[in-house]
């Protein structure tokens, strides 16, 4: 007889591995289905996010960082170091340690919480009152049943036509967070999150890096102050090269490396030629292979689930959620909605707040934002008040030598409710959490202006910025 579960998920990054959890710590009977296979062919959990994506990356973010400023920025301080250098072997195999921790440690809770981790492709293969799914595995193939499914597919790689990611010299993140020498050229397409993150990671290596970007504008979802002090200081000499309003053209590999030919903004034909290429425009939502067209499951003309705002699907019982739904491409967005479906299926009132889910670039310096921009708002016609205050007359910043950047505080003119908090500086991933926290609770600049924060402290620029909304800042 078929093995059967209240709950199915199909695939264990944050979206899936969390729903399964929130699943069975709330008793229902779970199982996740995951394919994901490390390079040396043992099966793993945590998908894009815990394997070849936030994760790696944010290892060799901060290694690389650790580096560049052991070899630029301590002589600041009076500390000289001399003969620095790094091992590149040391810092992937730290990395590769980090990953194989976390996604062990899902395992770990998988086995606490009771939940079957069903190794291999899972498709949907019919319904009725349950639904059946085909678990394709090492061993052979399974089919088991369940109440409920939750699909968690994830997203991958978006490719170029007419070129082939080899992941040795034309890489997508996967290739990228693994090179085995730090490329003297290195070619980005597309000056987004991946492209940029990864760009410093191997330009602070050494690597000369040049992005080619499609849009005329630099980091168009931000806020457009934060854009600009973003591109000033991340295309300073000796820094990334960036050119936007670019066309890719045809792309050649040869025995050097890799040509991309492209059209300038002004219409100019021009050639960016380097040791190794990165392609970063994007992802794409998993659906392949899922069985959708066996059970009818309605997908979108760009590929996504159709969901509505709690994550059902066009089918009964069926949730999707994380990238492979509509919305920001973002681990702790499908980790919420994880947590959501499962309440919701447990007959409890799941839900998730979209207007307050940030953002973080992990660039140096690190770029974080919460809610609106204010071309939103402009757009929008909403009326604002606007306070910013600058991380360098903040005591904590300058003790730190990392005083570059600002936040700033948008609130509604008449009631003051923040409408979006945008930063920029070190620190900004964790400065934003108060911000979260203040638009989840609907506070007001004033709140924040009138809570104790400690001194010194990098937060206090929150604060001097919620003052600035009132033109009353204390230190500037
Ligand atoms: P995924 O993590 O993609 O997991 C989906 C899983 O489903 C995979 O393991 C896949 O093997 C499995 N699967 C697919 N189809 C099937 C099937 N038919 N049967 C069985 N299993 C299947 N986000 C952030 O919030 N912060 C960051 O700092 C950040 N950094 C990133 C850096 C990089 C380089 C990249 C590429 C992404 C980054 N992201 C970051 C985005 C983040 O990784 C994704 O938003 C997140 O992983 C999405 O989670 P998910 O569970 O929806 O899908
Ligand atoms: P992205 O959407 O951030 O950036 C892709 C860029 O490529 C865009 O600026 C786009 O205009 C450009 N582009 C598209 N086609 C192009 C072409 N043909 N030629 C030149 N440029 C082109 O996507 P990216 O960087 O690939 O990352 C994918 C997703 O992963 C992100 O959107 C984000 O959701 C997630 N991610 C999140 C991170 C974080 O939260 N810190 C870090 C890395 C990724």
């Amino acid at each position: 007889m078929a093995r059967s579960f209240d709950v199915v998920v199909i695939g264990a990054g944050p979206a899936g591995y969390v729903a399964a959890i929130r699943a069975a710590q709330l008793g229902l009977n779970t199982a996740c289905i995951e394919k994901w296979r490390t390079p040396e062919g043992e099966y793993a959990l945590g998908g894009t996010c815990l394997n070849v994506g936030c994760i790696p990356s944010k290892a060799l973010l901060e290694s690389s960082e650790n580096y560049e400023r052991a070899l630029h920025r301590l002589g600041v301080h009076g500390v000289s170091v001399t003969g620095v250098s790094f091992d590149l072997k040391a810092m992937l195999a730290r990395k590769n340690q980090i990953v194989r921790k976390m996604t062990g440690g899902i395992a770990g809770l998988f086995r606490k919480n009771r939940i079957a981790w069903l190794q291999g492709h899972a498709r949907l293969a019919s319904g009725g009152t349950t639904w059946k799914l085909e678990v394709e595995g090492e061993k052979g193939s399974e089919t088991i049943e369940a109440k409920h499914v939750v699909i968690a597919t994830g997203s991958r790689a978006r490719h170029l036509d007419g070129i082939e990611v080899d992941n040795r010299i034309v890489c997508d993140n996967e290739g990228a967070l693994d090179f085995d020498s730090v490329p003297r050229r290195l070619g980005v397409i597309g000056a987004g999150v991946i492209g940029l993150e990864l760009g410093s990671v191997w330009r602070r290596l050494g690597a000369e890096v040049r992005l080619l970007e499609a849009l005329p504008e630099f980091l168009g979802a931000a806020d457009e102050s934060i854009a600009q002090e973003a591109w000033k200081v991340f295309t300073r000499p000796g820094a990334l090269e960036i050119e936007l309003g670019v066309k890719v053209g045809a792309i050649s590999r040869d025995k050097r490396g890799v040509t991309v030919a492209y059209q300038t903004a002004d219409g100019k034909a021009a050639k960016l030629a380097c040791d190794r290429l990165i392609v970063s425009i994007g992802r794409v939502p998993n659906t392949e292979g899922l069985g959708a067209e066996n059970v009818g499951l309605r997908i979108d003309a760009k590929g996504f689930i159709e969901v509505d705002k709690n994550c059902r699907t066009s089918l009964p019982r069926v949730f999707a959620v994380g990238d492979v739904v509509r919305g920001p491409m973002l681990a702790h967005k499908g980790e919420d909605e994880g947590v959501m479906v499962a309440e919701i299926i447990a007959g409890q009132h799941g839900h998730v707040n979209y207007d307050a889910i940030p953002w973080v670039m992990y660039t140096m310096p690190e770029i974080a934002w919460v809610g609106k921009t204010e071309q939103q708002l402009k757009a929008e016609g909403v009326a604002y008040r606007s306070g910013r205050f600058p991380f360098a007359y903040n005591g904590r910043a300058l003790g730190r030598d990392e005083s570059e950047g600002f936040i700033k505080m948008l609130a509604d003119a008449q009631t003051d409710r923040i409408l979006g908090v945008h930063a920029i500086g070190s620190l900004a991933s964790e400065l934003i959490s108060e911000a979260v926290v203040a638009i989840e609770f609907g506070a007001s600049s004033e709140d924040i202006a009138r809570i104790c924060h400690a001194h010194p402290s990098m937060s206090e620029v929150m604060r001097e910025a919620a003052l600035a909304v009132d033109k009353r800042s204390l230190n500037g």
